[in-house]
């Protein structure tokens, strides 16, 4: 990758799928989801690599596809447009370690596959990840570039740029114990999804996300709704009406502080009253990741969009999902949900 180089990337994603693109000194170009996975929508990602060689001359230099809270992308198309284009694929399957498609785990499928094992996944070495290799050929290289790209020299050679990227072996002592728990955790998830649609089947207005066919299966790392607009919601007269004091998911007691309740898109004003009466009833509820292209600094990066991670951003939360979940808490989080509604 140089400087000037494109890469596709689902738009729909944490800032941790594009960073890295930009840190590179390349540009990402954004393509939104379709509507059943919330993932990237394939017939968009082929009109946004033929538009890019249209407008630089030059083909993208990867795919981005990312499992959103587990779910799998459509990888049979993904792989069908990128092997008709010859483009790499590195899967972004952070949120989706043992997630499968047609029972096949996500980051196999790639060139390349990102899992995280970040404090919040599904399971930890309290920071960093893995990347899947193709061969022992690939693993040579990213293991070289991950230690500063030493040359086989008695002193210190270096040839390329590299990097300090790699496991400290403590943390990988972890998550090899943590290898002995992950199918449990994995199966919490995929039973506090159920759950929660069992509970929540007959609220009207409210829908939780699940697989869309049976090619799907997805960890349910994080469980997700959406709220129908005409759900009316206590307090949402008064939505946005405070400014946030601290940064989402607690940034290490950093705050960042900004002088304004709104931007120009954020949840709508149901979506956040029922965020705040859950978080006074002592339950962490958050609004699903807002889409790259709408985020003030990507405002120039190229994007290929259809609407629907826009919409989904402005309906959709996040409920409590982890290991530490328990039936009652579910029971009580759908509870609270129920009361929260008008
Ligand atoms: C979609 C996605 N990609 C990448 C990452 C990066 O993972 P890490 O926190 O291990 O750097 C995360 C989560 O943090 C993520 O949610």
């Amino acid at each position: 990758m140089k400087p000037g180089d494109e890469v596709i990337v689902q738009s729909f994603t944490f800032c941790a799928s594009s960073h890295p693109i930009t840190y590179l000194g390349a540009k990402p170009v954004f393509v939104d989801s379709e509507k059943d996975s919330w993932n990237m929508d394939v017939d968009l990602m082929e009109e946004a690599i033929k538009d890019r060689i249209a407008k630089t001359g030059r083909k993208p230099k990867a795919i981005v596809p990312v499992a959103l809270y587990g779910m799998p992308y459509d990888i049979d198309r993904i792989m069908e447009v990128a092997n008709r284009y010859d483009i790499p694929v590195v899967e972004d399957a952070a949120e989706g370690f043992g997630s499968r498609w047609k029972g096949q785990v996500l980051g196999t499928f790639g060139d390349y596959g990102v899992l995280s094992f970040n404090g919040n996944k599904m399971v930890t070495t309290s920071g960093g990840g893995a990347l899947i290799c193709p061969d022992a050929e690939a693993w040579q290289k990213i293991m070289w570039l991950a230690t500063q790209a030493r040359e086989a020299y008695p002193y210190y050679q270096h040839e390329a740029i590299g990097f300090n990227y790699r496991m400290s072996n403590i943390c990988a002592g972890i998550g090899r114990g943590q290898m002995t728990i992950v199918n449990d955790h994995i199966d919490h998830h995929k039973h506090v999804f159920e759950l929660y649609k069992e509970l929540l089947k007959e609220v009207p207005g409210i829908e939780v996300h699940g697989n869309p066919d049976e090619r799907y299966d997805s960890n349910f790392w994080l469980n997700t709704i959406t709220i129908d607009p005409s759900v009316r919601v206590k307090g949402q007269e008064n939505a946005y009406k405070t400014i946030v004091q601290g940064a989402v998911g607690g940034a290490a007691g950093v705050v960042h502080a900004t002088d304004s309740a709104h931007t120009d898109c954020e949840p709508n004003a149901n979506v956040e009253a029922m965020r705040v009466y859950l978080d006074q009833k002592g339950i962490e509820a958050r609004p699903l990741w807002k889409p790259m292209h709408k985020q003030p600094v990507y405002k120039d990066a190229p994007a290929y969009v259809n609407g629907v991670s826009e919409q989904l951003f402005k309906v959709g939360m996040c409920l409590p999902s982890g290991p530490c979940v328990s039936d009652d808490d579910v029971k009580y989080i759908v509870d609270c949900i129920k009361k929260a509604i008008e």
